[in-house]
């Protein structure tokens, strides 16, 4: 029985990673191509279930967690939190998920549904890095550190893990996916795992290619994303920080815009982070080349933001839903 479980976690597992890369066709020509990391297409729905992985096996091999008895508790913005509780459960390990409350509700319900503790804070929707002013990762840690014999907390603002999910997964898969011809590389920045891990790689292969740091305005509503004027950069991203060649900031109504303007272009229905470098790709200037963006996860999450955003109404909202080309089989959504 237990062999038979461990099979088909293991089975779900495998299927971490190996996403599609889309071409963006309404943005692309002759010059300049446009393509899409659809990183929805991992088994819980979002980029971060490479970091999840990553980070508990990681775990394991160093014997800091042990299976059925371990609990593991981590401070996120909402994918990290979904991943985990999804991966962790699979595996033999209860979750725990300290997240800021401005996260979708849609966001805080897979949680729970998958199992999961759920801690609120009144943290802004991606917490701050810097002294007095992150409070989920302060909670998270004050609760691991009283029991230390039985909780871990992977942190993935300083988890080494979480680059080398990139650096051995995300980027030989666009180097390859791309023959090779990628010219331009843009993805936002949580913790900065997929940045610096990709980047790193790709610079090691061609180091031509420019890296480009997608941030949200000041007191926006991105959830996965981090704007550094506001908030200090993790120790993670300082690691390699020297990938990125340059830095665009792109404000809430260009990447609500954007949302509508890819389902209308593309019928692509994206989260806020997809269409925050989407539309960082069509702002930043590039005569020619091949660009890729990491698209974190799908709109699918986003009902009750976008109504409130006035985006899509719900019942709009359903209608993309059933008009949506390339949306995943992820386990939650
Ligand atoms: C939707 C979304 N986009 C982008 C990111 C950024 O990824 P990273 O933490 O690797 O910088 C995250 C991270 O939580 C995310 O949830």
């Amino acid at each position: 029985m237990a062999t038979k479980a461990l099979s088909a976690a293991e089975t779900l597992l495998k299927k971490i990673g190996n996403t599609p890369l889309v071409k963006l066709l309404s943005i692309s020509d002759e010059k300049k191509e446009f393509y899409a990391k659809l990183e929805s297409h991992n088994p819980f729905g979002s980029v971060k279930d490479r970091a999840a992985y990553w980070m508990v096996k990681t775990a394991e091999e160093q014997g800091l967690i042990k299976r059925g008895h371990s609990v593991i508790i981590e401070p996120t913005s909402g994918n990290t939190g979904i991943a985990l509780a999804g991966i962790a459960k699979l595996l033999g390990y209860k979750v725990e998920v300290v997240i800021p409350e401005k996260a979708s509700d849609e966001t805080k319900k897979i949680i729970e549904s998958l199992g999961a503790t759920l801690y609120q804070t009144s943290d802004d929707l991606c917490p701050k890095v810097g002294t007095g002013t992150d409070q989920s990762i302060a909670l998270a840690r004050s609760i691991a550190s009283a029991r230390p014999d039985k909780y871990y907390s992977p942190n993935q603002y300083a988890n080494e893990a979480n680059f080398m999910g990139h650096y051995k997964g995300t980027g030989p898969e666009i180097w390859e996916q791309t023959r090779g011809k990628i010219t331009h590389f843009f993805a936002g920045v949580g913790t900065g795992g997929t940045i610096t891990g990709i980047g790193a790689y790709l610079k090691e292969k061609n180091p031509l290619i420019k890296i480009i740091a997608v941030q949200p305005q000041q007191n926006h509503l991105i959830q996965g994303l981090r704007n550094f004027e506001e908030s200090a950069k993790p120790d993670l991203f300082l690691k390699r920080e020297n990938v990125i060649d340059d830095w665009i900031t792109i404000n809430n109504a260009e990447a609500f815009a954007a949302v509508k303007e890819i389902f209308q272009k593309e019928k692509m229905l994206v989260s806020p982070s997809s269409a925050t470098v989407y539309a960082a790709m069509k702002k930043y200037y590039v005569d020619t080349g091949l660009v890729v963006g990491i698209f974190a996860d799908d709109g699918r999450k986003f009902k009750s933001l976008y109504a409130q955003q006035g985006i899509f109404t719900p019942d709009e909202f359903d209608s993309t839903l059933k008009e949506a080309k390339y949306l995943s089989n992820a386990v939650v959504l």
